[in-house]
């Protein structure tokens, strides 16, 4: 996944403008797509990007700083979740994946219902339904899970898109896996599980989207998130800036045109 991102941040750099392209360089005849393109040197010769990629390669984050930990907690049919995710967490996390993780928490404002084993959720059954299938993606999928999550909570219908979602994003987990975790014990310990992660929280969570890096909340911090999660990640990163956090890619971008 880690190869994903950082593909997706070079073809990101070099497709952005498809205006480039059609005024200026044709567009490159090699054999292999885009996500390809600086997967060896070979090909990034073959498909005229070795300059970039080696660019890109040389500036990859210091493997011994930590990446700034984001934890999302959530419930699945917020409509300030649902924003949060798509406008903020997915679109930062595919820019920025090499420098943070991203930890899912389904749960938010639920309720255990003493004695009954079962929840109650603020905006009704049917988000119990879908905290509790996106628990089960989340332990079933793994690195997965968030583009399938972040394809979930960015459809008109949450619970209707988790099938197509699943099987859009991976072939591996089976549609019947992720159906007989949500019906069954193992669903409900995974929903159980972020309950008590949930109320562990300290401060006490007030309010979702609630959002914590590397493990610790402030105010501030919730503030800037939720309108420039990605300055925020990049001023949290400890490590050498990646090319997105200095606009470097502006740069490569225009010397590739
Ligand atoms: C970029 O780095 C990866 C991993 O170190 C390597 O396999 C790949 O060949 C490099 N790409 C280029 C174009 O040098
Ligand atoms: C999935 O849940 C099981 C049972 O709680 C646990 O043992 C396992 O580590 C989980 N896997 C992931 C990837 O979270
Ligand atoms: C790429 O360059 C074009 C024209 O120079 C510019 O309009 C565009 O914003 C640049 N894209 C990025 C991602 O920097």
């Amino acid at each position: 996944m880690d190869s994903l991102r950082f593909l997706t941040l070079v073809v990101l750099s070099l497709i952005s403008e498809r205006y480039c392209w059609g005024k200026s360089h044709p567009k490159p005849s090699c054999g292999y797509p885009p996500s390809q393109w600086c997967r060896s040197l070979e090909i990034a010769i073959e498909c005229g990007v070795q300059k970039q990629c080696m660019e890109l390669n040389a500036t990859r984050p210091d493997p011994s700083v930590p990446p700034v930990e984001v934890t999302l907690y959530y419930e699945s049919l917020c409509p300030g979740c649902r924003a949060f995710i798509t406008q903020q967490l997915y679109p930062t996390w595919i820019l920025l994946g090499d420098i943070m993780t991203v930890n899912l928490v389904p749960y938010g404002n639920a309720k255990e219902i003493p004695g009954s084993n079962s929840f109650a959720c603020q905006h009704g059954e049917a988000e119990c339904l879908a905290n509790l299938m996106e628990a089960c993606i989340l332990n079933a999928t793994n690195e997965m899970a968030f583009p399938i999550i972040y394809c979930m909570e960015s459809s008109s219908d949450v619970l209707a898109a988790a099938q197509p979602c699943l099987q859009l994003h991976t072939s591996s987990v089976k549609w019947e896996t992720i159906e007989s975790c949500s019906r069954g014990n193992a669903g409900h310990n995974l929903v159980h599980a972020n309950a008590l992660k949930t109320q562990a929280l300290r401060p006490a969570h007030t309010h979702v989207p609630w959002v914590t890096f590397n493990g610790g909340y402030s105010q501030e911090w919730e503030d800037r998130a939720m309108s420039t999660l990605f300055n925020l990640v990049c001023s949290l990163y400890k490590g050498g800036k990646p090319p997105a956090c200095t606009g470097a890619l502006k740069k490569l971008n225009r010397s590739f045109c």
